[in-house]
């Protein structure tokens, strides 16, 4: 494995203990403390910043049931079009590599006392919302019922458990087989508000059909959780300056950099959580420009005046912010 130095947010060193193949493409890695004693505790929908061994950091959502306090488990999409993180990690680490790892936080918490969740998963958007599920196990009096939405059989983590008699009638799996035809139809279970709190994580699509259809519920009972990092590329992105308005400091952008990032390298400590436009930590201050809004968080108008710097880009050639 190629040793690079631990960066800033990695405060542990964890020994991978077992690498599994959990569908096509898709990878489990189950990380301990390398002298075996437990590990920081963490609640569902918690994630992790891991240090991959090509130096880039990379943030996954723990999918293990937090009462185990001896190991977290991460399960990762091999994405050969990404930035080279998840490959890096599914190609290179191997069985007892010791991998910097950060404290785990939790941008997408369950809401306590609710007395339902929906949940909306798709792809390898499952993670998080597993380790929901398996928190709430056999005690719990909420209600839950997955839908699970995944192009087929063969690319579907964790399929056999979710298919396991204990959790018939409450998960319902659906294979589109990459025809949008075949999507699944959201809006009976969206229809009529209810008590339950939705959950939902997968890709932008998702997440924007949600939102979409969910207007008419509590904003409070619509959680959403994205696991695209901000470096995420789009074919026209471009590069751009970010301008601190009163100190006139310019810094440049690239694709596939963020506000936030860049910022981060020049020194300026801005506050974040999810780096993944979806709980609202990084909202800043717009003063100039015409920003590219790519979070799920704003509203038509606030767009004008605030941007949220982990994943929003600019239009033009470039944005005054106030961090
Ligand atoms: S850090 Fe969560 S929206 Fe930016």
């Amino acid at each position: 494995m190629t040793t690079t130095q631990p960066h800033a947010d990695t405060q542990m060193l964890l020994r991978i203990a077992r690498i599994q193949d959990a569908a096509e493409g898709i990878r489990s890695f189950e990380l301990v403390q390398p002298d075996g004693t437990e590990l920081p505790p963490f609640t569902p929908g918690s994630h992790i910043k891991v240090q991959v061994p090509n130096g880039l950091l990379r943030k996954y959502s723990l999918c293990n049931d937090p009462a185990e306090r001896q190991r977290y488990v991460i399960t990762v999409k091999r994405d050969a079009q990404g930035q080279g993180g998840s490959v890096s990690l599914c190609d290179e680490a191997r069985e007892g590599d010791l991998i910097p790892v950060g404290l785990p936080d939790n941008a997408f918490p369950l809401v306590d006392n609710a007395k339902a969740f929906i949940f909306l998963a798709g792809g390898i958007g499952i993670t998080p919302i597993l380790s929901m599920i398996r928190s709430l196990g056999e005690l719990s009096t909420a209600k839950w019922r997955l839908y699970y939405f995944a192009r087929s059989p063969e690319s579907t983590a964790f399929l056999e458990e979710l298919q396991a008699p204990e959790f018939k009638g409450k998960v319902k799996i659906h294979h589109d087989f990459g025809d949008p035809a075949k999507a699944f139809d959201l809006w009976p279970v969206l229809e009529r508000p209810s008590d339950s709190h939705i959950y939902c994580c997968g890709p932008r699509g998702l997440m924007e059909a949600v939102r979409d259809m969910s207007g008419h519920w509590p904003a409070t009972k619509i959680h959403f959780e994205s696991f695209n990092a901000g470096g995420e590329v789009r074919a026209d992105d471009k590069p751009f300056d970010v301008v601190l308005n009163g100190s006139g400091q310019r810094f440049r952008v690239p694709v596939g950099e963020t506000i936030l990032n860049v910022l981060r390298q020049h020194g300026c400590n801005v506050p974040s959580s999810c780096e993944s436009g979806t709980c609202g930590t990084c909202r800043t201050k717009l003063v100039a420009g015409e920003a590219d809004h790519r979070d799920m968080v704003l509203m038509p108008e606030e767009m004008d005046h605030q941007v949220m710097i982990c994943v929003s880009r600019a239009r033009g050639a470039e944005l005054v912010i106030e961090p």
